[in-house]
């Protein structure tokens, strides 16, 4: 969940005036003979609200993808009519064949886990009674949801109302809960197995430091505890101190190096 607000996007093109292929499209990894392989690949759809820049996201990074292949999929970015790529948060292997495919760092980010979420749960509820409720929230208020999130992360990170769909779908299964009244913050969760994620917290900029944030946390680790998760995952951008108070009084510590999501114009 990168978490960095900027008003608009670093490198933000306008359109060029090509045309932009918008459906998102999967693309495969091939082995040492140029055949598809179907154990890696990665997939390419618009960046919310900037059609011109594609969002390629790397699904598995276990084998690290190989330069040829980031070169082909730039190649093929290229050929939809983007002019910017931008990738997901990458680990250090993934991220050191982007470099040498021309991709530059964009943001950094780290990574948090919470293990056992019962007792973070028991313990934050011991030291304070008081919690505000959240709310079950409806298909019919996904554009309040996306508005909140684009005020929360500003223009250049806020999701689309496909992209909080996107996000919704990408564990097995998921929770969205709201908070406020009228609706003011969001979180999105995912599950599969016994591994929880935190995928999206957003709080409306004049609805911050009342608790949402938190409230919605505390919701999200009770629906995990329900579901037997053993550890959950987040991430925020290493300068994210809002972000990262709030985890890390929840007791979520920091594991691994940092992630990073990264960049390319293309010609
Ligand atoms: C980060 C964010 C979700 C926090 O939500 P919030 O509702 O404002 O936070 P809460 O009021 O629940 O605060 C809970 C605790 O988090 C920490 N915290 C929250 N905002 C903080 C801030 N601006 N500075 C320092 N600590 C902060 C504090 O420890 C706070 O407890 P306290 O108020 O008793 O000191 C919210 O600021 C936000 O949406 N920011 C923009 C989007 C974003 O960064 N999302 C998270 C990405 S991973």
């Amino acid at each position: 969940m990168s978490s960095e607000r900027r008003d608009s996007a670093p490198g933000a093109a306008t359109a060029p005036g090509r045309d932009v292929q918008r459906s998102p499209i999967e693309l495969k990894t091939t082995d040492r003979r140029g055949r598809p392989s179907n154990n890696n690949g990665c997939r390419v759809q618009p960046w919310s609200f900037q059609p011109h820049i594609a969002h390629l996201v790397v699904n598995h990074q276990q084998p690290v993808p190989s330069l040829s292949d980031i070169r082909h999929w730039t190649e093929r970015v290229h050929e939809l009519g983007y002019s910017i790529v931008r990738t997901n948060a990458l680990s250090r292997g993934t991220s050191r064949q982007m470099e040498c495919a021309g991709y530059t760092v964009l943001q950094e980010l780290v990574l948090l886990e919470l293990n056992s979420p019962r007792a973070a749960l028991n313990s934050a509820i011991t030291q304070s009674g008081e919690r505000l409720t959240t709310n079950h929230v409806g298909p019919e208020q996904i554009p309040d949801i996306s508005a909140i999130d684009v005020d929360a992360f500003g223009t250049g990170w806020g999701l689309s109302e496909t992209a909080v769909a996107d996000v919704c779908a990408a564990t097995p299964r998921h929770r969205l809960r709201g908070a406020g009244e009228p609706l003011a913050a969001f979180a999105i969760s995912g599950r599969d197995g016994r591994q929880g994620f935190l995928q999206r917290l957003s709080v409306s900029s004049a609805r911050q430091r009342q608790g949402l944030g938190r409230a919605l946390v505390l919701d999200s680790l009770e629906w995990m505890t329900r579901w037997r998760v053993q550890r959950v995952l987040v991430n925020t951008a290493f300068d994210n101190h809002a972000a990262l108070a709030l985890y890390q009084g929840l007791g979520f510590r920091r594991i691994g190096e940092r992630l990073r999501v990264y960049e390319r114009t293309l010609p």
